[in-house]
């Protein structure tokens, strides 16, 4: 009975659901192409990340209160203001972003994320809004012990779960043991007790991390991206959502409000 009335539940949601996106369709848009005005009439913009990842999204402690701040999350912002809703944020581990565009839980992913080919298959992306450069941390004991790629040879490396890192890890230290963890935070305490010799970072994230803990350092090992540079996603086919993306993100540039929130993400970080 109860699987009924479930089911039942379902189909009338599911119907719903029809009813409303088609009447917020415009005349041979695609099913999706009526995502801002959803957006709008729902009042909020529900934001996806994983807030693990100073200067571009974290959590800091404002007047007694945990927020999650970062240059992201000022894009974000900028976005919801624009729309004139609120901002809704949902923290998440990062390997679960692009599902949560998907089904429908998330209707923006700010997050440093990269528009890969594979990425692509599955969700649209913004034009990128900023370019980043990959860097290798270790504990400040291993200074003289780790200085190229070649001395990860055999040695345990640790990267994000799920993100261009781990390809990358896999791909430039094939010799190497890589071990993929959900929060950025687990890849650096990995590091801290030993369990890895090596983490690979973004530099500005790796820079924030070495920063808050003295025991680590960055390399002078760089590594280059293919896909370099992040974008916002949205879902597949949400056409009308990445052309209003993609003009606030111009507008933010031209107002050089890219490079302050960058510079006020580096002062909140700080701070700490
Ligand atoms: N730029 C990398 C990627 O796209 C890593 C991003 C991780 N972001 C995060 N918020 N933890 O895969």
């Amino acid at each position: 009975m109860r699987n009924i009335k479930r089911i039942l539940a379902l189909v009338v949601s599911i119907s719903l659901v029809f009813a409303l996106t088609a009447c917020g369709k415009k005349d041979g848009a695609s099913s999706d192409a009526g995502k801002l005005e959803q957006i709008k009439e729902s009042g909020k913009l529900v934001l996806g990340t994983s807030a693990d990842y100073p200067p571009f999204e974290f959590h800091k402690e404002i007047n007694g209160k945990d927020e999650i701040v970062g240059f992201d999350i000022e894009i974000a912002k900028a976005m919801a203001k624009e729309l004139g809703v609120e901002l809704e944020i949902k923290d998440m581990k990062f390997d679960g972003l692009l599902a949560a565009l998907s089904t429908g839980k998330v209707d923006i992913v700010i997050a440093g994320m990269n528009p890969t080919e594979d990425r692509k298959k599955a969700v649209d992306f913004s034009q990128i809004y900023y370019r980043e450069v990959q860097s290798v941390v270790v504990r400040t004991e291993s200074a003289d012990l780790i200085k190229t790629l070649d001395d990860l040879k055999g040695k345990k490396v640790a990267v994000q779960k799920g993100t261009t890192m781990e390809a990358m890890a896999q791909q430039h230290m094939a010799e190497s043991e890589i071990k993929g963890l959900g929060r950025v935070t687990d890849v650096v305490l990995e590091l801290k007790n030993k369990k890895v010799e090596a983490v690979v970072m973004e530099k500005p994230v790796a820079k924030a991390y070495v920063a808050a803990n003295p025991e680590l350092m960055l390399t002078e090992i760089e590594l280059s991206p293919e896909d370099t540079g992040f974008a916002v996603a949205v879902k597949k086919g949400n056409e009308d959502l990445v052309a209003k993306t993609n003009e606030i993100l111009k507008s933010l540039t031209d107002q050089g409000k890219i490079d302050e929130f960058v510079a006020d993400a580096n002062k909140l970080m700080e701070e700490e």
